[in-house]
């Protein structure tokens, strides 16, 4: 059973581990799908045409404007690294690396993702402490199977895979806004200690993607850096997404008989990744309104997702009752990067210019780390008896007590 009370949650950062938040959701999508939260400071995007709109609305950056790098890992090695991560960048910064990532990430075949996972899950250790065991591959095994397609691991040496998944999982979490000095401390450390990191075998995968990109343009710097990016990247989401799928499996012991389904099922109704954050660039309407230069908006994906409206074919960002000459950047189509289907998608992995490039691969490896546990004896009812989520302002990651 979880910790937590029923009552809905009390703002949309504390929906994300909330144990039921998707009513919550659906009621904010239907009757606020754009609203401004006083008490957070923030813009709310809540509606599936308004999260769509805002994640498509060019004056929508990732990074608040002069500040690419959040202040507590400015100058520090952590910085460095963040600050060459498509994810935190726009336009130049962003786009050509973005294209060969996705061009390469659609050649891997699944069935060696699969088969390097389980290969791992023989490696790592089941101790008598199954919640332990769940929470440690959740996090470990998806960076370490990325480790090794990339080639910074051999697939026979546990201790650097071990201690890249941790370094990893360290610098992950110095980017949340609920660091600590501690954590600030310990990603910073282990970003230095990531980017002395060499390959210890450029696989073909890796080396295609290094000639692709240099073509592109792309520098050495950041062509390392993102390497690194594509583990932090699944680190946190694909734990949450095996987590929220174990706990599925409590509920529903039948579902393991189709994983694949059931992971794709998971990531549409209790998926891992809530929200994510867009900043204005510069003064422009949103949805209707004029935000302001600097203006914070938290795109609720999970509230999209949990919403049973069909998205509407016209701009969400044109103003209300605004003449079609409505100033440029506010008239941008929210299909400008395709229609958001209804029901189908999985809203956990975003939306435009900057959607996730590695969703077949996080479900893969979600998919083959839930089977192995379940191969090795991790019984998902028992694990569900007591656990939490982990402390965050954006995604929903049991931790098994
Ligand atoms: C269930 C697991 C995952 C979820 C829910 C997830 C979700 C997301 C979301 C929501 C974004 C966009 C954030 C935004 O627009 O603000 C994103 C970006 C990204 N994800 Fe994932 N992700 C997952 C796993 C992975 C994996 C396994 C990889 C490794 C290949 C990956 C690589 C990336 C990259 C490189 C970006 C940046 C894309 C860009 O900025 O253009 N993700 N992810």
């Amino acid at each position: 059973m979880t910790l937590y009370p029923t009552k809905p949650p009390p703002d949309p950062l504390a929906a994300a581990t909330h144990p039921d938040p998707y009513p919550y959701y659906r009621e904010l999508a239907r009757a606020q799908p754009f609203h401004r939260d006083a008490m957070l400071m923030l813009w709310v995007a809540a509606g599936p045409d308004e999260v769509a709109a805002v994640l498509s609305h060019p004056a929508c950056r990732v990074r608040p404007p002069g500040q690419p790098v959040p202040p507590p890992l400015a100058q520090s090695p952590a910085g460095t690294l963040f600050a060459r991560l498509i994810r935190m960048n726009d336009g130049p910064g962003h786009a050509p690396l973005k294209v060969v990532l996705q061009r390469q990430l659609a050649t891997l075949d699944l069935n060696d993702v699969r088969a390097a996972a389980s290969a791992w899950a023989r490696v790592l250790a089941v101790t008598h402490d199954h919640g332990a065991t769940a929470n440690r591959w959740s996090s470990a095994l998806p960076v370490i199977a990325i480790a090794g397609l990339l080639g910074f691991t051999a697939t026979d040496d546990e201790a650097t895979a071990g201690r890249m998944a941790t370094q990893i999982a360290s610098f992950a979490a110095a980017m949340s806004p609920l660091a600590g000095p501690a954590e600030i401390a310990a990603g910073i450390e282990a970003a230095a200690a990531l980017q002395a990191q060499p390959l210890r075998a450029d696989t073909p995968w890796t080396q295609a993607l290094r000639e692709q990109a240099r073509t592109a343009g792309v520098d050495a710097a950041a062509i390392a850096a993102n390497l690194l990016g594509l583990m932090v990247q699944s680190c946190e989401a694909t734990a949450g997404l095996i987590g929220n799928t174990l706990l599925r499996l409590a509920r529903d012991a039948a579902a393991a008989d189709d994983l694949q389904a059931t992971v794709a099922g998971v990531l549409r109704t209790d998926p891992p990744i809530h929200n994510t954050r867009r900043f204005m660039a510069e003064d422009a309407y949103v949805c209707g309104v004029p935000l302001r230069r600097g203006d914070g908006i938290l795109v609720l994906l999970a509230a999209a997702a949990a919403s049973e409206g069909r998205p509407a074919s016209v701009s969400a960002n044109a103003p209300v009752n605004a003449p079609v000459s409505a100033p440029v950047s506010a008239s941008v189509s929210a299909s400008v990067y395709g229609p958001p289907n209804s029901g189908e998608r999985a809203w956990t992995f975003g939306h435009g210019a900057h959607r996730c490039p590695g969703d077949a691969l996080a479900a893969t490896l979600a998919e083959a780390t839930v089977a192995a546990l379940l191969a090795r004896g991790i019984e998902p009812a028992a694990l569900a008896k007591a656990y939490r989520y982990r402390p965050s302002l954006n995604a929903r990651i049991p931790h098994f007590l």
